[in-house]
């Protein structure tokens, strides 16, 4: 049990705030833009790949979970047909978003992975890809959609899981080597997180 009071962070470190949310039954679709956009299952998507989308969409807010990952581990959660990859791609065909749903355990739906590239944020495009998240989550047989976010992701992204129909359970505070010093992440990322350097 952590003592009530600030605790000091290693330097070379971040320190977060993460607040895990869940749906337990299937929310409303709320409103949408009418977008081109079109999201497509990616199956067996190639590491490459997917690693080069998770850059894009992640690097800003330093997401680092699946450049950690020993690259047989990746392999095998990406061949993992309970692991449902999509990428939403603009009308010019880029790829603008990420969306990975976890079905490994049973009876549960988590939201791994949720966002959209930096040019493609604040235009509708994030409540469009969650109207479809939640009703591909409970297309299958779930009582549970879950999810968690950080202080480290984008601001409006606590609000934005609230206003879906995800409610707040619990926080947890995470440490972790700050990924722009361990050569994971450029140094130039997500300068709204000042680097402390041992
Ligand atoms: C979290 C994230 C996906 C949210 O998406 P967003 O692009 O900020 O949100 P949107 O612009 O789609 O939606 C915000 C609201 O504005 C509305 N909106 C925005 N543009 C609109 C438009 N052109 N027409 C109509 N409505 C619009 C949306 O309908 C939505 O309304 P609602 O939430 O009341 O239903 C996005 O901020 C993101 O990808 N961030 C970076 C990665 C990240 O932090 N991910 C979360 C980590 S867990």
């Amino acid at each position: 049990m952590l003592e009530d009071g600030l605790h000091a962070v290693p330097a070379g470190h971040t320190a977060s705030v993460v607040t895990h949310l869940q749906m337990l039954e299937e929310a409303p679709q709320r409103p949408e833009a009418d977008l081109p956009l079109s999201l497509r299952r990616i199956e067996h998507p190639d590491p490459d790949w997917y690693l080069g989308l998770f850059r894009k969409v992640g690097e800003p807010w330093l997401w680092f979970g699946r450049l950690v990952m020993p690259h047989d581990a990746l392999v095998d959660l990406l061949r993992d047909a309970a692991v449902h990859v999509y990428a939403v791609r603009d009308k010019a065909r880029d790829e603008v978003g990420l969306l990975e749903l976890d079905f490994r355990e049973t009876g549960a739906c988590e939201l791994a992975y949720f966002g959209l590239v930096p040019g493609a944020v604040g235009g509708g495009a994030g409540r469009w890809m969650m109207n479809r998240a939640i009703r591909l989550a409970w297309a299958q047989e779930i009582s549970r959609f879950h999810v968690h976010t950080c202080t480290l992701d984008h601001p409006a992204a606590l609000a934005f899981y609230h206003r879906s129909g995800f409610m707040p359970y619990a926080r947890e505070i995470e440490i972790a080597p700050d990924p722009r010093l361990t050569g994971l992440i450029p140094e130039a990322a997500a300068p709204h997180v000042p680097l402390i350097r041992g």
